[in-house]
């Protein structure tokens, strides 16, 4: 498990990417033109390797999904889905629409009965999605600095492959509140509209959230 594939390169991709490689694995990037993580590679050492979305696909033991939420199938489809058939893959994207937030709250392409994860666990069935890190911003994804434990939800249909992320959680210093079965997606996508509107409306992004339990 310690070689991730991460099918994306934006700033999710790079945060994980980076953090994998602190906590001792070995990771790579991908890009449609993967000229683009040079810097990336350059600066994170020897552990870090780029390619295209089907080299990660392949490499990985465990697979990341870090792209715009509407080209999410098209990547899988580049990526090879036989590539990832039967691995985990966590899926951080969110079901951004391309039309602008309305007072600070984005537009989803989703309706409220349904989830991108769901679209993709039924498209392709022979994956493992997890939905993880999709409800806070890069900048705090991995061994995220409050004086508390934020919480991170889950949910993804194969227990086997929750455990692999809740694993990863931990070790990057995570409480974790999973929230079963893929039909979660409804509830835990959403959470990034929230997360975003204090962003939105203050430009405040330094928070994430917490579930607190009496
Ligand atoms: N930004 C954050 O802080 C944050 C936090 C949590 C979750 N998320 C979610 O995580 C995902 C990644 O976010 P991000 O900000 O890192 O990157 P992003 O700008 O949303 O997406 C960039 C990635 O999407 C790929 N992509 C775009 N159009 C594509 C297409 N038509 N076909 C195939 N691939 C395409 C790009 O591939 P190429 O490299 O080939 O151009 C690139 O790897 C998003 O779904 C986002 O909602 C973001």
């Amino acid at each position: 498990m310690k070689k991730i594939g991460i099918i994306g390169s934006g700033a999710v991709a790079q945060a994980l990417g980076s953090g994998f490689i602190k906590h001792g694995y070995e990771v790579m990037l991908s890009s449609r033109d993967s000229s683009k993580l040079m810097v990336w590679k350059e600066k994170n050492g020897v552990k870090a390797h780029t390619g295209s979305f089907e080299d990660a696909a392949k490499f990985g033991k465990l697979v990341v999904l870090a792209v715009k939420g509407s080209a999410a199938a098209d990547a899988i489809e580049e990526a090879g889905p036989q590539n990832l058939q039967w691995k985990t893959v966590i899926d951080t994207c969110n079901p951004i629409a391309d039309a602008p937030p309305e007072d600070g709250v984005l537009k989803y392409f989703t309706a409220h009965d349904e989830s991108l994860l769901e679209r993709l666990q039924t498209q392709f069935p022979e994956i493992h999605f997890i939905k993880a890190f999709n409800s806070v911003g890069n900048a705090y994804i991995v061994d995220p600095p409050f004086a508390e434990k934020p919480t991170m939800f889950i949910c993804g249909n194969n227990d086997a492959a929750k455990e692999q992320v809740k694993a990863i959680l931990t070790e990057f210093g995570w409480d974790i509140a999973d929230m079963g079965k893929a039909v979660a997606g409804r509830a835990i996508e959403p959470l990034c509209m929230l997360w975003c509107i204090p962003g939105m409306l203050k430009g405040e992004w330094n928070h994430a959230f917490r579930m607190m339990k009496a």
